[in-house]
């Protein structure tokens, strides 16, 4: 490609995320979703915490740390406190969606209960933590240490960690708490949600302060998670060709300690596609699992964040990277990347999606191609020797954005056409562009603003196991 293709849309880009800036008392707060106002004019206007991020890390590496510090501050004071808000509406501790300045100039968070479907958005915490972790990094300044930011910290992390009556390690949330916000099937553990749960409790590690009991607290019970959360991802949802065959010879109705079979996933669940379709060498973390099930959709954020949090250890990221060449055009396709493969069609799409006319097949989140998430291809990318597709995708991506208008999503199979409902003007394609062109030029930008290797977990002692359970003294005959 002429480097003049990759300058112009980078100068388009810059132009549309500069144009993209909120402010509030005069200071810059964050970013608009989109701006163009689309047909129904929805929630567009609001700047989205997810949708940040990839501007915010471009802001970091640019030396632009104001507009993240003062979103950083002012997201910490929309967190949802019990005493201010009805516990039984909203958790204490969790950060909006997204927030707008409104035209008498107070600021508005939405938690959910406007947004369609009232989806609940757990990621929002998640890549609160993580960008603070980045900021701190990039910038040496450390804004973690003031009270009021470890007091929200521990808020989020109680939440996350305290108040839970599950026996897994990963997090149960509801459908469309995270990136895809509508029903889709994955509600339950989500692989998203529980990379991004790996990454932020990374940050929490290095950010909380352990001078009294409660930070002490706090400190030993992420470390516990952490370690049985990334070994329970790296048994249970890892898929490869091995792991294909020992699922299709698994026994089923296994009771006790020794089960192998820990979820009794029955072999005909296998989808028949993925037999096919996973490459030799190839390898990648399946999309949910939980009693019964298995989801062997390939969900494209959530394995790229596993490879970045340091969930996957190097030959796990390398043959992710498998997957992502050989099944290049079912993947990267026209314009990278497809957010999950394959789509549910039919009946499945009815009883998956609710019947959503957004969602069909290869359409949106239901097998669609977003630009945004060329960021993290090109984090991971740069980190397992393989920029030469980063650079091929940016290619793509740099002959189409402009000139489309930088569409939220495209659709088809291979991403040929323009979402049918695709925002135009949407600030994160265009902040997702300029990341990914930024770790490719400087991947050092990759270990500085993310976890630099992979976690060795350890081996802890089942939860649960020890002594036989007695009956206490109040029980009648004890
Ligand atoms: C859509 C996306 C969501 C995004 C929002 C704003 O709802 O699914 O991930 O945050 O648009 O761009």
């Amino acid at each position: 490609m002429q480097d003049s293709t990759l300058l112009r849309a980078r100068e388009d880009a810059e132009r549309l995320l500069e144009s993209a800036i909120m402010r509030y008392g005069g200071l810059e707060i964050g970013v608009r979703a989109a701006l163009e106002p689309g047909p129904i004019p929805l929630n567009y206007d609001h700047c989205f915490v997810r949708d940040f991020v990839p501007a915010a890390l471009h802001f970091l590496i640019h030396g632009r740390v104001g507009i993240v510090r003062n979103f950083l501050l002012l997201v910490l004071e929309m967190q949802a406190h019990e005493q201010e808000k009805d516990p039984d509406r909203i958790g204490a501790g969790l950060l909006p969606a997204s927030f707008r300045v409104r035209t008498d100039g107070a600021v508005d968070p939405d938690y959910g209960e406007e947004a369609i479907g009232r989806v609940t958005p757990v990621d929002s915490s998640l890549w609160w933590i993580l960008l603070l972790r980045a900021f701190v990094r990039a910038t040496g300044e450390d804004l973690a240490a003031r009270p009021e930011v470890q007091a929200a910290l521990r808020r989020v992390l109680g939440g996350l960690l305290l108040q839970r009556f599950e026996l897994v390690p990963t997090l149960l949330v509801p459908d469309g708490s995270f990136m895809i916000d509508r029903r889709m099937g994955v509600g339950g553990h989500p692989l998203e949600i529980q990379a991004l749960l790996v990454g932020a409790l990374r940050a929490a590690a290095e950010l909380l302060q352990t001078d009294d009991d409660e930070g002490r607290d706090h400190a030993h019970a992420v470390d516990e998670r952490l370690h049985r959360l990334v070994r329970h991802l790296r048994s249970e949802y890892w898929l490869d060709l091995d792991r294909l065959n020992r699922i299709h010879r698994y026994r089923n109705d296994q009771f006790g300690e020794d089960a192998v079979n820990l979820f009794n996933v029955y072999p005909d669940a296998i989808p028949r596609w993925a037999v096919d379709w996973m490459p030799d060498g190839g390898g990648y973390l399946a999309g949910n699992v939980g009693p019964g099930l298995l989801d062997f959709r390939f969900f494209t954020l959530g394995n790229l964040l596993a490879a970045l949090m340091g969930v996957l250890e190097d030959g796990g990221a390398a043959a992710l990277m498998t997957v992502l060449r050989e099944r290049e055009r079912d993947l990267l396709g026209r314009m990278p990347l497809k957010i999950c493969y394959p789509a549910v069609a039919g009946t499945a799409w009815r009883l998956v999606t609710g019947s959503d006319p957004k969602n069909t097949a290869w359409s949106y989140h239901n097998g669609g191609h977003w630009p945004v998430l060329l960021w993290a291809l090109a984090a991971v990318a740069v980190r397992t020797d393989c920029g030469d597709l980063a650079r091929e995708a940016l290619r793509r991506a740099a002959a189409r954005l402009p000139g489309d208008r930088w569409p939220e999503y495209y659709d088809g199979r291979q991403g040929r056409l323009v979402g049918k409902l695709a925002r135009l003007e949407q600030v994160w394609s265009a902040s997702g562009f300029l990341l990914a062109q930024d770790f490719v030029e400087d991947p050092e930008q990759v270990r500085r603003l993310f976890p630099d290797a992979a976690l060795e977990a350890r081996d802890l002692p089942r939860s649960g196991a020890g002594a036989p359970f007695r009956l206490g003294p109040g029980f009648p005959g004890s």
